[in-house]
């Protein structure tokens, strides 16, 4: 229990990586604010979160709406005493060839994966910098180190959330607020059920340990880097990914 009493934001968190890390702070006995766009799955990622015994929210939030992030962030504060924990995990992929992207692709990527951590990080900062203590993860990937054909969106996204994380690390760390960055490999969520089954074969090839990663393997590198083990840890991107980019 190396969080009890501590509430946590996790954005995006009705399915996938998100509901995972939302489950692992849960039982470590962190109260989680389940936040996402589809308020129905965050109703019920949020319902198995109570049942572990801690407090649960659920909100609806488009992360890159700025007034949706301030009522979120009021609904958490009225219901919590401390905000400890943030972790923007929201994410989305419009993935096309340079050529064929539209400017309506590229906007929506970087508003959600990119923008949405800032407006997140802004409005939560508020109240850790009082409290001069929190922990801020943001969900990267190794796209965003490596780059990708066919996802210069969603690279130029996870890129610059590495460097906001980085320059925010700096900023808060004088109000013992720490900041760091996971870069998940090739998981197995809704997102890359996407891929033909060819070119997951062909991912796993160049994976050593051999296999995708699940969303567990990535809450694992959060549940780290948000308890008191990381507290000298600040301005890192972890990678999660069997070894793949080294
Ligand atoms: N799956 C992978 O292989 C992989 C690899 C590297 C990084 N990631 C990152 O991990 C994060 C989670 O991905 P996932 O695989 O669980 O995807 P997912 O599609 O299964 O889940 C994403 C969640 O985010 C929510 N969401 C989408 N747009 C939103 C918005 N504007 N505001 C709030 N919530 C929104 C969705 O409703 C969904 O619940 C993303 O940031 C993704 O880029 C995933």
């Amino acid at each position: 229990m190396m969080l009890k009493d501590k509430t946590a934001i996790v954005t995006g968190s009705a399915q996938g990586i998100g509901k995972a890390i939302a489950l692992a702070l849960a039982k470590q006995g962190a109260n989680v604010v389940v936040s996402d766009v589809n308020l129905e799955e965050a109703q019920k990622t949020s319902s198995e979160i109570e049942a572990l015994g801690v407090t649960s929210i659920a909100v609806k939030c488009n992360v890159a709406d700025a007034a949706a992030v301030e009522a979120l962030v009021k609904q958490a504060q009225g219901a919590f005493p401390t905000i400890d924990i943030l972790v923007n995990n929201a994410g989305v992929t419009r993935d096309n060839l340079m050529m064929r992207m539209d400017e309506q692709d590229w906007d929506l990527v970087l508003d959600v994966n990119l923008k949405g951590a800032f407006l997140m990080t802004k409005a939560v900062t508020r109240i850790m910098m009082k409290q001069r203590s929190g922990r801020i993860v943001n969900m990267a990937s190794i796209i965003g180190v490596m780059g990708n054909a066919g996802q210069s969106n969603y690279a130029a996204s996870k890129g610059g959330l590495i460097a906001f994380t980085k320059s925010t690390a700096k900023e808060f760390s004088s109000r013992n607020v720490t900041c760091n960055a996971v870069a998940p490999g090739f998981i197995e969520t809704a997102m890359t059920a996407k891929l033909t089954d060819e070119v997951k074969q062909n991912y796993r090839k160049g994976i050593p340990l051999n296999r995708m990663g699940t969303p567990e393997d990535v809450a694992g590198a959060v549940l780290f880097l948000v308890s008191d083990a990381a507290s000298y840890v600040t301005g890192q991107v972890l990678h999660v990914d069997g070894g793949l980019v080294m």
